[in-house]
């Protein structure tokens, strides 16, 4: 556990309301709007004044955000950080301000955990290796994979693919022959798998780090006159709508859950580190696998 440094004297507004500033990634995928909703309807919900930005995808966007949120003395920040690496400085400039940072969703990679209060998210690496423990427990003979990457420097991207390379490492008959980002956008997988298809005659799995990218080469697949789920097997990672139902139709094989809906979680976070508390350094969030079965019986009651 880690003490708040947002300590007493920063605990809101003088009528008690809570002012959070909050860097989103971006609105690349069917997950981050599903995020973002989950954020802004919580923020309400809590009484919390949210100030939202979408950084585009753009760390420069991100840092701006931030600076923008020193300058309004904001009590708390949050912020998903498109990529992992590059922050120490401006949260010095945060840790200076004394206010206290949260970290949604994405983590960075810096040698200095006293820049923000916690890290609320999932467990990318995890996710990655239950992808690959689906393709271990499914694969017969030989089977020549292709990766679609989330964005480059992102945390999702290198943990995923860290994680699936663990779980298939004991199975050489499993092989990744290509590997590129398609920046976890649908036209992103889309254009990467019609590069793969036109110099690649032998893919029998796709790995895609999220869904969008999956339902992107699912287009690909078709327009190149195969067949996705049968002719070339789909896993993908999130679990959103249009992903649980491709899954669903038989298109995709395998899904892994990766949870959108940190809403309510980050505003409890926000007041107690704005209130000085003690709270966890770390917070996982809880997830899933589907297969198409489980897709089906699961969809009537998904939220998102
Ligand atoms: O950081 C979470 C990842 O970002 C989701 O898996 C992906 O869809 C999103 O763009």
């Amino acid at each position: 556990t880690a003490t708040a440094c947002g300590s007493g004297d920063s605990s809101g507004s003088d009528d008690g309301t809570i002012t959070m500033g909050f860097s989103q990634v971006g609105a690349e995928s069917g997950w981050r709007t599903a995020n973002t909703e989950s954020i802004q309807q919580a923020a309400e919900e809590a009484g919390v004044e949210l100030q939202f930005s979408d950084a585009q995808q753009k760390q420069e966007n991100q840092i701006r955000a931030i600076r923008s949120y020193i300058q309004q003395d904001v009590d708390v920040i949050a912020f998903s950080p498109v990529v992992e690496t590059g922050w120490d400085a401006v949260l010095l400039e945060v840790q200076r301000a004394d206010i206290p940072v949260i970290l949604t969703d994405r983590s960075i990679d810096s040698a200095d955990d006293s820049l923000y209060e916690t890290f609320l998210g999932s467990d990318f690496v995890e996710e990655g290796r239950k992808a690959g423990q689906w393709l271990v427990d499914n694969a017969e003979g030989e089977v020549n994979v292709v990766e679609l990457q989330g964005t480059t420097g992102a945390a999702p991207a290198i943990d995923r693919k860290e994680g699936f390379e663990e779980a298939i490492a004991g199975s050489p008959g499993i092989e990744v022959i290509a590997t590129q980002t398609g920046d976890f956008t649908r036209s992103g997988g889309k254009e990467v798998m019609e590069a793969f298809l036109r110099s690649h005659d032998d893919i029998d799995v796709v790995y895609a780090h999220n869904d969008d990218m999956g339902l992107g080469a699912i287009e690909a697949i078709r327009a190149a006159g195969l067949e996705p789920g049968e002719d070339i097997q789909i896993i993908t990672v999130d679990a959103v709508e249009a992903g649980m139902e491709a899954l669903a139709a038989g298109e995709i094989n395998f899904i892994v859950e990766c949870n959108p809906l940190l809403g309510d979680q980050l505003m409890e976070l926000a007041e107690q580190v704005v209130a000085g508390e003690e709270v966890p350094k770390r917070v996982v969030v809880e997830e899933t696998t589907f297969t198409q079965e489980e897709a089906e019986a699961a969809l009537p009651d998904r939220q998102y």
